[in-house]
C-alpha cells in the first residue's frame, strides 16, 4: 500500500517527504482553506509537485461538466504530477469520461458506496477515493466499503486504484492495508502517530543507557 499525505500545508509536506515514505499528496478545498494559502494557488500546487514528485490531487470547484472539463484541462497544465479531483455526481462522471480520453488523470472523490466507485472506475477515473472516517461518523463501516471496492475492481479487472481517504488514526491505516487499499491518504498527524511506539521509545532509551555503562561513560 502506498501512502499519500492528505494536506495542503507545504511545511508538513516538506517534513513528510524527507522520510521517504510519501508517494503523493491529496488536497481539497477545505484543506487549502485550512492551510491559509493566500494568493497564488497555481504556484503553491507547483511547489507541492516539486517537493513530492508524485501524484498531487487538486480539486475542481466547477459544478457543471463543461466547466469541470475546462477547469481540469487548465489545472493539468500546471505540472505533469497533477491529477484532478472531481466529486461523484452526474456532471463529474461526464467530465471524467471526457478527461480520461485525453489522458488527464482523475481522482474521483467523495465516494460513499460501491456503486459510486464502480461508476467512477467505468468512466475512467485513475483513483477512486472512499471516505472511511466520514462513513464511520454516520455509523457505517467505512473500511468494509474499501474492501468491497478493492474486491469488485479486482474481480472485473478495472484499473482504477482505491484510495482510503478520510483517515483519522493509525488503526485506519492498518485496516486499509488489510483491506487491500492501493493507497491510504493520511493527515500529517497520523503519519507521526504511525512512526511512534512506546516500546520503541523505551527501547532506544534503554540502549542508550546500557551503552553508557558499557563504555564507562554512565
Ligand atoms: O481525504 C479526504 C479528507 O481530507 C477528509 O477527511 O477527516 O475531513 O473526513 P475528513
Amino acid at each position: 500500500m502506498q501512502l499519500f499525505l492528505d494536506t495542503a500545508d507545504i511545511k508538513q509536506i516538506r517534513e513528510a517527504v524527507k522520510l521517504g515514505v510519501i508517494s503523493g499528496v491529496t488536497t481539497n478545498p477545505s484543506l487549502v482553506s485550512k492551510a491559509g494559502w493566500a494568493g497564488d494557488y497555481k504556484s503553491a500546487v507547483q511547489e507541492i509537485c516539486s517537493l513530492v514528485k508524485g501524484p498531487v490531487s487538486v480539486e475542481v470547484l466547477s459544478q457543471d461538466a463543461e466547466s469541470m472539463i475546462d477547469e481540469a484541462r487548465a489545472i493539468a497544465t500546471w505540472s505533469p504530477y497533477v491529477n484532478i479531483k472531481i466529486p461523484v455526481c452526474a456532471a463529474g462522471l461526464e467530465a471524467i469520461s471526457v478527461l480520461s480520453t485525453e489522458k488527464i488523470k482523475v481522482n474521483m472523490t467523495l465516494c460513499f458506496s460501491l456503486n459510486q466507485a464502480l461508476l467512477g472506475a467505468l468512466a475512467g477515473a485513475t483513483y477512486v477515493s472512499s471516505f472511511v472516517g466520514r462513513l464511520d461518523d454516520v455509523g457505517q463501516d467505512g473500511m468494509e466499503l474499501v474492501a468491497q471496492i478493492v474486491q469488485c475492481l479486482d474481480h472485473y479487472k478495472l484499473p482504477a486504484q482505491v484510495i482510503a481517504a478520510s483517515i483519522r488514526h493509525p488503526m485506519h491505516c492498518v485496516t486499509a492495508a488489510k483491506a487491500g487499499a492501493h493507497i491510504a491518504t493520511i493527515p500529517y498527524s497520523v503519519l507521526t502517530q504511525m512512526i511512534n511506539h512506546p516500546l520503541t521509545t523505551a527501547g532506544i532509551a534503554r540502549f542508550l543507557e546500557d551503552s553508557k555503562q558499557a563504555t564507562g561513560k554512565g
